[in-house]
């Protein structure tokens, strides 16, 4: 168990009261001193993992107007949720989020359970998703610590430790502050004090209402934590991506489940390597390589990706894989780094 410093008594009062006197007004958020909706509060949850709150709201109005139960999204085909949440990346959210929505729709009354640890056995529901779903939609003294509340609180009590062994200090001390009478409004409040003042660089520390008790403030300390390990270099790979068009359409294959982009729609694409390697074409059919590649950065790598418009002359399925031709509607639901490459194919067509 981590050593616990001694919390000043007020810090959680503090913040509730500055949170109740500006808060962000955001979609998902029930009024102060409110539960909010549980099948709202999950799917913001969700969506906010590594996506910013402006990115998030227009695909959480979306989804809640064309499924607006947890019931509705659990009768949804896994196309059509793939699609809908194309744009919005880290895509086994997607599939996790179907699979917790029909997880959800079996329970008794097709509910979603109360407390933080039958939350937390729910499908893609992590520590964070699980206590933040528990704190705001069902008032359980939960402690949702993120990476944002991790900064904050390696600030307020300037702890040295190094993520992420800081973590589970992080969760102990989150614990001891999550009151009893409004855990959901101290799990919004903590995440906009770490979104809007105590910001990962230039945090805004004269409008902070823990100012006078963080002691990283008052040790100069500030943008020295969280204390983070060294990152290792992101490396870098090649590829192609094939832009098939004909009458029917422009050829899509489907991703493998598992995996980067696992289940979403894509163009075909050989592997992407260190070193590209394209696909054989059949003799007689045509390929123009398109200038420049479309440079993508995902978490681990980032991606130059050849683009290359065929002219089939038989089945595509031949080289490409089993697919079919996509129609517009199809095309939209691409994820963002097959965007570009199309972009890049109907731009070369003008
Ligand atoms: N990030 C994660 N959860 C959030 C929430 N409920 N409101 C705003 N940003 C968030």
């Amino acid at each position: 168990m981590a050593e616990t410093p001694p919390v000043p008594a007020d810090l959680s009062r503090r913040l509730l009261a500055w949170y109740d006197a500006g808060h962000r007004d955001l979609p998902w958020r029930p009024q102060p001193h409110a539960l909010g909706e549980p099948y709202g509060v999950w799917l913001s949850e969700v969506m906010l993992q590594q996506t910013t709150v402006a990115a998030v709201i227009p695909y959480y109005r979306a989804f809640l107007e064309r499924w607006p139960t947890v019931a509705d999204l659990a009768a949804a085909s896994d196309a059509e949720v793939m699609a809908a949440w194309a744009g919005l990346g880290y895509y086994s959210r997607a599939r996790n989020l179907l699979a917790c929505a029909r997880a959800v729709a079996v329970r008794p009354g097709g509910a979603f359970p109360r407390t933080e640890a039958e939350l937390r056995a729910l499908p893609g529901l992590g520590p964070y998703t699980a206590a933040a779903v528990a704190a705001i939609a069902f008032g359980q003294q939960a402690a949702a610590v993120d990476g944002n509340v991790e900064r904050v609180l390696s600030r307020v009590f300037d702890d040295a430790t190094p993520l992420p062994a800081f973590k589970p200090k992080a969760r102990v001390l989150a614990q001891a502050l999550v009151p009893a009478d409004r855990p959901g409004d101290f799990a919004q409040a903590a995440i906009d004090l770490g979104a809007v003042v105590c910001r990962p660089r230039n945090p805004d520390c004269l409008i902070c209402p823990w100012r006078d008790a963080c002691r990283a403030r008052a040790n100069g300390t500030v943008a020295l934590r969280p204390v983070r390990p060294e990152k290792p270099e992101r490396p870098h790979r090649l590829g192609f991506a094939y832009w098939v068009e004909s009458e029917h359409g422009v050829w899509l294959v489907r991703r493998p489940p598992k995996g980067l982009l696992g289940g979403m729609l894509a163009l075909p694409c050989g592997d992407w390597t260190a070193e590209a390697v394209p696909l054989a074409l059949p003799k007689g059919w045509r390929a123009t390589i398109l200038n420049a590649p479309v440079r993508h950065v995902f978490t681990h790598f980032s991606l130059d990706l050849t683009v290359v418009r065929v002219g089939a002359a038989g089945d595509p399925a031949l080289v490409f894989g089993e697919g079919f031709w996509g129609t517009a509607a199809d095309l939209a639901g691409l994820p963002t780094v097959m965007q570009k490459v199309r972009r890049r194919a109907e731009e070369s067509s003008k």
